[in-house]
């Protein structure tokens, strides 16, 4: 074999071996990515009688799936299951809130009835679900829409001091909070969402 065929051939072996250790880094990036991915908003939890008043506002019964979009620490995951007795999944894509809500979960004997799991929201099929709460922003709720969208009629949508711009809540509750101090809202939501209409300047 002359010195040009030897080469190739040992390029060749080089090309052939290195094929699963490009997959391997890729993959590795992509797991990097996903740790990497830097929450939408920061963690701030929701007093406990703020959740009991979501809860009772969605009117959560015993048969039904909650999902908690952003499940922080997992109170509301872990409430609705232990005083409804339903099915509850919070989402959250922050490992350390992930594993917070696991000792809630289990703080609460509740790991029977609550799933936790590590997701991005935007990413979620939401169709499942009968009730949904938020503790979000705004503008994350807006981004919402296409998923909320699918959810069955007659499922609630109840979402901690945020409104859903251009959807109309069915009802708005002022809640002064004895645990976490403060003046909260309610926003409470009721499938199909109903668009609010859009607002004309007056004219004169
Ligand atoms: C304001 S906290 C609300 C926590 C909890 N729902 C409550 O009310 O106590 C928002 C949570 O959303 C999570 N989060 C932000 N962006 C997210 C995303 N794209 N997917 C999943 N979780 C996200 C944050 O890590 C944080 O725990």
């Amino acid at each position: 074999m002359n010195h040009f065929a030897r080469l190739t051939a040992v390029l060749l072996c080089l090309a052939v071996t290195s094929v699963p250790y490009a997959q391997d880094a890729a993959d590795k990036a992509a797991q990097d990515t996903k740790k990497a991915r830097e929450p939408d908003v920061i963690y701030v939890p929701t007093p406990q009688d703020v959740v009991d008043k979501m809860l009772e506002l969605a009117k959560v019964q015993k048969d039904e799936l909650l999902y908690d979009l952003g499940c922080g620490d997992g109170r509301i995951v872990a409430t609705a299951a232990k005083k409804y007795g339903c099915h509850a999944v919070g989402y959250d894509i922050d490992p350390r809130r992930i594993k917070e809500s696991l000792e809630t979960v289990k703080k609460n004997q509740v790991e029977s009835l609550v799933k936790i799991e590590q997701k991005d929201i935007f990413t979620l099929d939401l169709s499942a679900a009968n009730v949904i709460t938020l503790y979000l922003l705004p503008r994350l709720n807006v981004r919402l829409i296409p998923q909320l969208e699918k959810l069955k009629p007659g499922s609630r949508i109840v979402s901690h001091d945020f409104r859903m711009k251009g959807i109309k809540p069915d009802t708005v509750v002022d809640f002064k909070s004895k645990d976490g101090g403060g003046d909260h809202q309610i926003y409470l939501w009721t499938t199909p969402l109903k668009k609010s209409k859009p607002t004309t300047p007056t004219s004169g």
